[in-house]
């Protein structure tokens, strides 16, 4: 069952007699549905009107001319709205054929990365979750109709992930706008007490080229485990148990320095499940500490109670922490996929000398945007987007670290231009990078890969 309301903006205007589309009709079943049409004075007014009236959640649903309206909504009403899904977004501002659907979305999702991202810190998810795709089923124009099975298909993937299920816990302290204020207040603690840039990258794992906290993450609670399974076991294993808990205190301290480390970068999001994440395990460290305490004073009963506590909050803290990297992509590399989806062969970025010198400057390599910097008569191209967050790199700063650098305008990972090596963190991953020519004039582009 899922909860709240879906509010559509259909381009096309409200259905005949009301009724919503035969494909929305099981969704309608669960959920409120209200679907409204652009009104006579070419305003959402009855939109508006409605989610005046609602409570929330809301999601919003938009495709093509109905985007601008819906993306202002969500920001208006940010208190109600959850999330806003979009369809072939770009082809609100110009006729999109559908075969180009897919980049020129690509395109408008950088263009609105910063409004996006306001949004999110408002608490509203913004999702492109469908396009265009020039196939059978599909229109020739973009936007695909909403009532087309494939969006609402999305549409309910995406509520499904809103519904309350183990998954749905999980995803509880995202949501909990209530922890907004601590959770920034202690991003800004972290950021006064690890001013020093070397000191996070140290932390980051940067020099890694992995993040550090999860590595180390399996001390503390390897020995935790140990220490349970020991004091559980028959024979006499009397001070053991102790040890294993004071190496894992011991060791919990650099364990939450990385983990506070890559929480001064933290989305909202990111920084709700953090606070939970951070608050759980904390918990967890003071039962080890009274257990241990406990041990010391002869009571093994109580510490070995209180150990078993201590796990049981570790444990659900650990789960709280991969969710918060398989979930909500914190300190997984953001520019994985593309080598994989950038053209194999080489590809035209227009005339060289149109190009001017040492300014960041964003074309795309089939799908892909890129950032191409020409410093002479080099050339250098990146994946666009950055490797820590996705961040537009083409929004950046270039640098001299020792090598011409750029910079990210998001949260400042800073990578060489030459190999895209990680200069200065939070990113731990490098940034692809693009093999380059001229020829006949032109600029061209290939994805360098690894073999
Ligand atoms: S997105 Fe975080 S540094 Fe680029």
């Amino acid at each position: 069952m899922f909860g709240g309301t879906v509010l559509v903006l259909d381009p096309i205007g409200a259905p005949v007699h009301g009724e919503l589309p035969a494909t929305w009709r099981d969704l309608g079943e669960r959920r409120k549905v209200v679907w409204c049409g652009r009104g006579a004075d070419g305003f959402w007014g009855e939109a508006r009107a409605a989610l005046d009236q609602l409570t929330g959640p809301v999601d919003i649903v938009a495709a093509g001319a109905s985007v601008p309206a819906a993306m202002t909504l969500g920001r208006e009403h940010a208190n109600t709205v959850r999330s806003v899904l979009l369809v072939d977004p770009a082809a609100a501002e110009r006729t999109v054929s559908a075969a180009e659907a897919r980049a020129a979305d690509a395109v408008w999702q950088q263009h609105e990365a910063s409004r996006i991202r306001a949004m999110a810190e408002e608490g509203v998810r913004v999702r492109v979750i469908a396009h265009s795709w020039a196939g059978d089923g599909d229109r020739r124009d973009a936007p695909l109709p909403l009532g087309h099975p494939a969006v609402v298909e999305r549409v309910k993937a995406e509520i499904s992930h809103e519904s309350p299920s183990m998954r749905g816990v999980l995803d509880m302290p995202a949501k909990m706008t209530v922890l907004d204020q601590p959770a920034s207040l202690l991003q800004t603690v972290i950021g006064k007490i690890l001013p020093s840039r070397k000191l996070r990258d140290l932390l980051h794992g940067t020099w890694l080229g992995h993040p550090v906290h999860p590595a180390l993450a399996q001390f503390p609670i390897g020995m935790y485990m140990s220490a349970t399974v020991l004091d559980f076991m028959p024979g006499r294993h009397k001070h053991a148990p102790g040890v294993l808990i004071g190496l894992g205190v011991l060791a919990s301290v650099p364990t939450a320095a990385a983990g506070a480390a890559d929480y001064t970068h933290a989305t909202p999001e990111q920084r709700r499940t953090g606070l939970v994440h951070a608050l759980v395990n904390s918990a967890g460290l003071l039962c080890y500490i009274s257990s241990l305490w406990a041990r010391l004073r002869g009571h093994r009963m109580s510490g070995k109670g209180e150990a078993l506590l201590g796990l049981t909050l570790v444990s659900a803290g650990a789960m709280l922490g991969g969710h918060l990297s398989f979930r909500h992509a914190m300190g997984t590399n953001h520019a994985q996929d593309v080598p994989y989806v950038s053209p194999t062969e080489w590809s035209d970025l227009g005339p060289a000398d149109h190009y001017p010198q040492r300014q960041p400057t964003r074309r795309l390599v089939g799908d892909v945007p890129v950032v191409v910097v020409r410093d002479g008569d080099d050339f250098y191209v990146l994946a666009d987007k950055c490797s820590h967050a996705g961040g537009p790199l083409s929004d950046g700063t270039l640098r001299n670290d020792g090598e011409l650098c750029i910079e990210c305008p998001w949260h400042g990972s800073t990578f060489g231009l030459m190999d895209g090596a990680v200069v200065h963190g939070p990113a731990t991953a490098p940034q692809p990078v693009f093999d380059t020519r001229v020829e006949q004039g032109h600029l061209q582009a290939q994805a360098r890969t690894w073999g």
